[in-house]
Parts: C-alpha cells; sequence; structure tokens
C-alpha cells in the first residue's frame, strides 16, 4: 500500500468519516462541530481533529466544519473525486453480487466488463455489463486503461491472474480469493475477508457472552 507517510490507521478510517458526512449532506446539515461528529460516530473529539490535522484541519475554531467542504476534501483524498474503471474476474456467486450493487458506481467505481470461463455464463450480462471470455482478457487490459481488477476466482486461479494483471497493467486488484500475493512495485492489492469481520464478530459474542451480557 502507498500511504504518503500517513498511518494506515488514519487511512482506515477516512472512508467511515466520508460516510457520516456524506448522511449529514443529505440531511442538509451545512456544518458540524467534531464534538458533535464524535458523538454521532462514537469516536473522540480529539481523535477527529488529529486525523484530520494529518491532511491540514479543515476546521474552524469556533465554527466547526463545513459538512460540504468537509466530505469533498476527504473524496479527494481517498481518489473519489475521479472514475475508475472496474472489471470483475469470475462471474460467480460473488462477482455477481459486486456486479449487481448499483453504489460502487454511484462512488465513481463504474464496472466495463466481467470475464469468466464458464461457456454457460460468457454471453449474459449483469445490469448492462457483458460477461466476456477470459481469453479476451490480456487483449481488454492492455488496450484499456484499468484502475481496479476485483478477483473473484477460486483461490486457485487468483495468483496466477493476479500475476498477470499486473504484468498487462492493472493499477490495483481488489482480491477477494483467500490468498496473499507478491506482485512487483506499480500494482496495489487489496483484500477484503469477509470471513475475518465474522470472526470479529463471534469474538465479541463470547466476550459478551463471557461477561454475562446475553439475553
Ligand atoms: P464461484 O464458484 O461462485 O465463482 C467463481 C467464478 O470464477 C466461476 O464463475 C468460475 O467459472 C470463474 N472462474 C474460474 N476460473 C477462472 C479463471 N481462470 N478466469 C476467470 N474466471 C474463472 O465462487 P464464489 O463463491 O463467487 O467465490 C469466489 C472467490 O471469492 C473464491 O476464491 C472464494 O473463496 C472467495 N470468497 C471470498 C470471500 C471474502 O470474504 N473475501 C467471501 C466469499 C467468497
Amino acid at each position: 500500500m502507498y500511504d504518503k507517510g500517513i498511518s494506515l490507521a488514519v487511512i482506515k478510517r477516512l472512508p467511515r468519516y466520508y460516510r457520516y458526512l456524506g448522511d449529514l449532506l443529505e440531511n442538509d446539515v451545512v456544518r458540524i462541530s467534531s464534538k458533535e461528529l464524535s458523538e454521532k460516530m462514537n469516536v473522540t473529539a480529539s481523535q477527529i481533529r488529529q486525523d484530520l490535522n494529518n491532511f491540514g484541519g479543515f476546521g474552524q475554531q469556533g465554527y466547526g466544519y463545513n459538512v460540504e467542504y468537509l466530505h469533498g476534501e476527504i473524496g479527494k483524498i481517498l481518489g473519489l473525486d475521479k472514475k475508475y474503471n472496474v472489471i470483475i474476474i469470475g462471474a460467480g456467486n460473488l462477482g455477481q453480487a459486486i456486479a449487481n450493487y448499483p453504489d460502487f458506481e454511484r462512488r465513481g467505481f463504474v464496472i466495463s466488463r466481467i470475464f469468466d470461463v464458464n461457456p454457460k455464463l460468457i454471453g449474459m450480462s449483469i445490469r448492462g455489463v457483458e460477461i466476456c471470455d477470459v481469453d479476451g482478457l490480456e487483449d481488454y487490459v492492455r488496450n484499456n486503461y484499468v484502475h481496479i481488477a476485483a478477483l473473484t476466482v477460486p483461490k486457485a486461479k487468483a495468483a496466477q491472474l493476479a500475476g498477470d494483471l499486473a504484468e498487462w497493467g492493472v493499477k490495483g486488484i481488489w482480491n477477494f480469493a483467500p490468498i496473499d500475493f507478491h506482485l512487483p512495485k506499480g500494482v496495489v492489492v487489496e483484500t477484503v475477508h469477509l470471513s475475518d469481520s465474522l470472526m470479529r464478530l463471534s469474538y465479541s459474542i463470547k466476550a459478551m457472552e463471557e461477561a454475562g451480557g446475553a439475553n
């Protein structure tokens, strides 16, 4: 991950700020103090100030934050002020679920193609995006600027594909396969593990039960 010297913990918190500020904007909230924001988000006001100070602050003493401005600035920091060309490799359960979710597009992540090996899927469309034969993947990636490839193929196929995608010029791999990659510089990987999140939940349930907090 390329982090420009900002700690990963701060970067990980930014999407949550962005989401909360987006909700405030939708509710026509014009400004908010770090105290009010901290109560909504259940983090301390000083944490918010410290996090945002990494990027120059954005708040004004006695005024707080202008919601639209802060939302826009955090969006810029996260790179959300531009469009991303996204492809999905693997049109099974997960690939189809991602392709069917309209919100990614609203955030600027535009799915242009889906690729699979299964002849039964090739030629079908999901929300207007065609599922193409993976044989055409190299050609497509070399001839189109692909920012992000979502990798939703079986684990056994993922490493080879990730290496190929990196070589052909994809900038980011959104990996869902349960495997870690060692790729050359010039490509970034973000791996998503739903099961990690589930294990954190099971830990919390267990801890709550042990503390006698269960019904
Ligand atoms: P699935 O079997 O429904 O779909 C996989 C698709 O990949 C199939 O359509 C298959 O034809 C296609 N495929 C296989 N080899 C290919 C290749 N070389 N090129 C292009 N397409 C190819 O599997 P599902 O349930 O969608 O899971 C996909 C991946 O995501 C698996 O690696 C699974 O372990 C992982 N997964 C990860 C989760 C997470 O939290 N990160 C949650 C659920 C699944």
